[in-house]
């Protein structure tokens, strides 16, 4: 839609650079047309004569000019009018095909230009990557971590939900994002070299498919190249509801601080 309105914007700006380029030439054709024939030139005399071609007009000329011999030395008779060559109102070709291609490069560069705006253009949407994510009522949330076997995931903000239980952190490792929220919320690019890390059914840990990193529940570094655990974004609780703001990352704690760990719950998926 974004991309839609600025393609739409650039198109209605380039017609009106359009129009007011070109506007000396649609001026200069205007008063060509604008012309009656009783205001047309009159044409020259010699050039009037219907037995005189170009050739007799010519040698008329040369006779009856100043230096031409045995004029007698009378008065010459009046040479007849040379045409007078209309000045050109509009630009001369050169300028017009020159700016011709300044224009469709302009309106090239703008279109390219606008579309990757529009694709660059952060969406941040209600649920959107980028903003602050209400997900509703914290026993919903839960409730739907519960369905999906420890974790619920909502893929248009990049997150993973789990349950988080103060009591197993004694330390208060974990309160600063949790705010006194049941629910963390675990960011899904791998901090080894960024793939989605998916959920496995089988382990109920994270397992990375690039390059064999996992992570437990809470998304804790357990195994692999990855030099921590998952990070992580706030939560904050409103009114009884979750939110959980994905403009802020926080970075995941260190491959040995990890408070909530627990063994793979069977066999690991990119083992
Ligand atoms: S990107 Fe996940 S282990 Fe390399």
């Amino acid at each position: 839609m974004t991309t839609l309105l600025i393609l739409t914007a650039t198109a209605i700006g380039l017609l009106t650079l359009a129009a007011w380029w070109f506007r000396p030439i649609v001026q200069a054709v205007a008063a060509d047309l604008a012309v009656t024939p009783a205001q047309r030139r009159p044409v020259p005399p010699g050039l009037a004569d219907p037995d005189c071609g170009i050739g007799a007009t010519l040698m008329a000329a040369a006779a009856s000019g100043p230096g031409a011999s045995g004029s007698g030395g009378g008065s010459a008779p009046a040479a007849p009018k040379k045409p007078k060559r209309k000045k050109p109102t509009g630009p001369d070709r050169r300028a017009f095909l020159r700016n011709s291609w300044l224009l469709s490069m302009g309106g090239v560069l703008g279109a390219f230009g606008a579309a990757s705006l529009g694709f660059l253009w952060p969406r941040l949407g209600a649920g959107a990557f980028g903003a602050n994510i209400d997900l509703g009522p914290e026993e919903d949330v839960l409730s739907s971590i519960a369905e999906g076997g420890g974790r619920f995931e909502f893929p248009s903000g990049r997150l993973y939900m789990v349950q988080y239980n103060a009591a197993n952190d004694p330390d208060g490792q974990y309160e600063d994002i949790t705010n006194g929220a049941s629910v963390m919320a675990i960011y899904q690019q791998c901090v080894h070299l960024g793939c989605r890390v998916p959920w496995c059914e089988s382990s109920r840990w994270f397992e990375c498919p690039c390059h064999g990193s996992r992570y437990n529940r809470w998304g804790e570094y357990e195994f692999g190249p990855a030099p921590r655990g998952l990070d992580r974004f706030p939560v904050t609780l409103t009114d009884g509801n979750v939110f959980v703001d994905t403009s802020t990352i926080v970075t995941g704690p260190t491959q040995t601080g990890g408070v909530l760990g627990e063994p793979a719950a069977g066999p690991n998926c990119n083992g």
